[in-house]
């Protein structure tokens, strides 16, 4: 489809991709794919041990093997300047804090010398005893120190933001109720598992360190790694034009990153190439850490919530501490007098989370959704009308009013859409042949950032064309093509007369593709730039493009609004599940969602993100759970074929709708973020639609067929 129509139309059209063509003839170079001249190949070493130190290393037969180049270990590496985040400091000391820790590295001619010589290299450990169980009855539990909320990053994380929250006294509330749930629910380790490994091609000269990286953000990669090595950062350039997803695991380039930088420091001038396997990314990239959660919930018997208690307990890593908000969507979902919210994290010897697709919210929503559920068929009331009965007027902790908030209309038109109507609550209600049928809802919601450190330059031809250069990322979400509509708009030309430019250091400095707020920030940068370019044009060319041509550009100004509203995408999801009545197989034949993430601005590419976060939710919900052998500390399905997600066989019909509301506050354009509404919430409504087809709750997820054999 092509898109002639010019001006403010470009945005809302149903754009193909602009990087389709390329993606589908393989010409879209990929990190590990870049034409480099007699590369050298790097293969890590991972600790076998998941707690103790170093005490030798033997390299002697792996630099024996002809087409070593070298051996790294934390002996011979690199000293790091910036070394303070434990995890940062590869090969910085004999410590091993988690099983399969980067422990050195094999540089070679080829990839396979490379991979045996790691094989050969000897290292004697001194282990201490390790620990890798998640209870809540450890006597370890502390408060973290920093929760990721929104933009926060390792070295930039948000002391404003506490882990605790409480207001009017939860006990009372609770005492009053006519009806109570005090039930505990748990999710699982995750791993992102992009179909892109975490790759790198690094060249360290006098003059430039070039790092082809798979990337979220190649200006956050170039601060952490020039911090890292004390170099400039004008010194490194860091090029990602298209990644192969990254859901979480691309933003913060810590390990892999650090270890090709260090591989190409050992052959200056040499390319070094550097991809994780499928295994060691298990280990090497971080993962949604698992949980334990108590949600309390009281309600007077109109169905309006007295209290709401969420206490939460995450798995962190001894190496270093990653908290997240898992309980920052109860802190704005419901109205209640009286609530309180806490976080405990333990501290194991395990591989170091990181944010994940929805961190947070996603294992968050799991728990309080299914709650609303359980306690809508204790108040005897429909679940949609239960939490209508309990939206709030405005931000139920702080007051605040919300930009926009239609999930009340995105639960009357998903329940219109998916034929909710009639649904007899009663679990087992419904059955054909062998088959246990059931329909569930829940609510989503994800807020809707802005993360610092944005700039965008235009440069204007006289024949009509317009450059538009930010270093912004596409992971697959459509970037390429949703930026170049927005420029388009903010010029008030055709799409087909702007030329976009992404994924480069050399271009003007963008903040990462994470916390949905990648649109928000660079579009609002490119709108700023476009009027700085008018502004230029009247000022000093009365309008018209001299015949040199011009440029302008613009740093992302600041939105007043954002003290002044709440700002989330929410959404409603739907899920229809059968559960076969002597095997508990369960299959999701549909899934609908409705959104409410304000102006949609390519409503093609939105849904094929909407429509990738909800399977990615329905995995989360029967599939995905990354299993730690306690007595080794590893995770043990650490592979495509043991770590399940779901594949074409099990999904079904996947339904998006959008309100396409234009939130007035967010940003010119008046969108507000997708990339992990999408997935908040499908699970919970899955549980839901499980009990209401057998009667069974399973409150741990992965929902797999065990778990109904009651
Ligand atoms: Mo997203 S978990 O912020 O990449």
């Amino acid at each position: 489809m092509t898109v002639t129509s010019a001006g403010p139309s470009a945005v809302g059209a149903a754009l193909d991709r602009k990087d389709g063509p390329l993606k589908v003839r393989g010409a879209a170079t990929y990190a590990g794919e870049w034409p480099v001249d007699n590369p050298a190949y790097l293969y890590p070493l991972q600790a076998t041990i998941a707690a103790g130190r170093i005490t030798g290393v033997d390299a002697s037969a792996a630099l024996d093997l002809p087409g070593v180049l070298g051996v790294i270990t934390h002996v011979n590496a690199p000293k790091l300047a910036w070394a303070t985040d434990p995890e940062v400091a590869v090969l910085q000391s004999d410590e091993v804090a988690w099983r399969g820790q980067i422990v050195g590295a094999v540089v070679a001619e080829t990839l396979e010398t490379a991979r045996h010589a790691a094989g050969l290299v000897r290292l004697a450990y001194e282990q201490r005893p390790h620990d890798t169980e998640l209870r809540a009855d450890r006597h370890d539990l502390h408060r973290p120190q920093h929760a990721a909320l929104f933009g926060a990053a390792p070295g930039d994380l948000q002391d404003g933001s506490p882990a605790d929250s409480a207001l009017g006294d939860v006990d009372a509330g609770l005492a009053e109720a006519a009806f109570t749930l005090d039930a505990t629910y748990t999710t699982p380790m995750n791993h992102h598992n992009p179909m892109e490994p975490h790759t790198g091609i690094a060249v360290w000269t006098d003059d430039e360190i070039t790092l082809y990286c798979s990337s979220q953000g190649v200006h956050l990669h170039r601060s952490l790694l020039a911090g890292a090595f004390g170099v400039d950062a004008a010194r490194i350039r860091a090029i990602s034009p298209h990644v192969g997803g990254g859901f979480g695991s691309k933003v913060y380039p810590v390990v892999w990153g650090t270890l090709a930088l260090m591989g190409a420091q050992l052959v200056p001038g040499r390319p070094v190439k550097f991809a994780l396997t499928r295994q060691q990314m298990f280990a090497l990239v971080g993962y949604r850490p698992a949980t334990i959660q108590r949600v309390r919930l009281g309600a007077d018997s109109d169905g309006r919530l007295t209290a709401i208690a969420h206490d939460v307990i995450q798995q962190t890593a001894r190496a270093k501490e990653y908290a997240e908000q898992t309980v920052g969507a109860t802190r704005a979902m419901y109205a209640a007098p009286n609530r309180s919210t806490t976080t405990r994290v333990a501290a194991l010897d395990v591989p170091v989370p990181t944010i994940m697709r929805g961190p947070g919210e996603a294992t968050g929503m799991f728990a309080l959704e299914s709650a609303m559920d359980e306690m809508a068929s204790a108040a005897g009331l429909d679940p949609i009308e239960f939490r209508i009965r309990n939206e709030p007027a405005v931000h139920p902790e702080h007051g605040l009013p919300f930009s926009t908030r239609n999930l009340v209309a995105c639960l009357r038109e998903g329940a219109r859409r998916f034929g909710w109507e009639g649904r007899d609550p009663a679990p087992l209600s419904r059955r054909e042949n062998d088959w246990l049928v059931g329909t569930g809802v829940a609510s989503s919601i994800y807020p809707s950032p802005r993360l610092p450190g944005n700039s965008a330059s235009i440069h204007a031809d006289a024949d009509g064309r317009y450059t538009v250069r930010i270093g912004a990322a596409d992971i697959g979400t459509g970037t390429w093509t949703a930026l170049t509509q927005i420029a388009a708009e903010a010029l008030g030309v055709g799409v087909e007369d702007v030329n976009l430019e992404i994924g480069d250091t050399s271009l003007p400095v963008a903040s990462s593709a994470g916390f949905s707020s990648g649109i928000n920030c660079w579009g609002s940068t490119i709108y700023a730039a476009a009027d700085e370019l008018r502004k230029l044009l009247d000022s000093e060319h009365g309008g018209m493009v001299p015949a040199e041509g011009i440029e302008a550009s613009a740093d992302m100004p600041d939105n007043p609004y954002m003290e002044q509203f709440a700002m989330y995408s929410f959404g409603a999801q739907f899920a229809e599940v059968r559960v076969h009545e002597d095997t508990g197989e369960i299959r999701v034949p549909r899934l609908l969602g409705v959104f409410d993430a304000g102006r949609i601005i390519n409503p093609k590419t939105a849904r094929s993100q909407l429509i990738g976060g909800m399977t990615q939710g329905l995995s989360m919900a029967l599939h995905e759970a990354s299993v730690i052998d306690p007595r080794f500390g590893h995770v043990v399905n650490n592979d495509l074929g043991g770590y399940h997600f779901a594949s074409n066989a099990d999904v079904g019909s996947v339904e998006v709708h959008y309100l396409e509301e234009r939130d007035p506050y967010t940003n010119p354009m008046g969108s507000k973020g997708i990339g992990e509404v999408c997935i908040v919430g499908t699970a919970a409504a899955i549980a839901n639609a499980v009990h209401h087809a057998t009667g069974v709750r399973v409150r741990d997820l992965p929902i797999t067929l065990d778990k109904l054999i009651v």
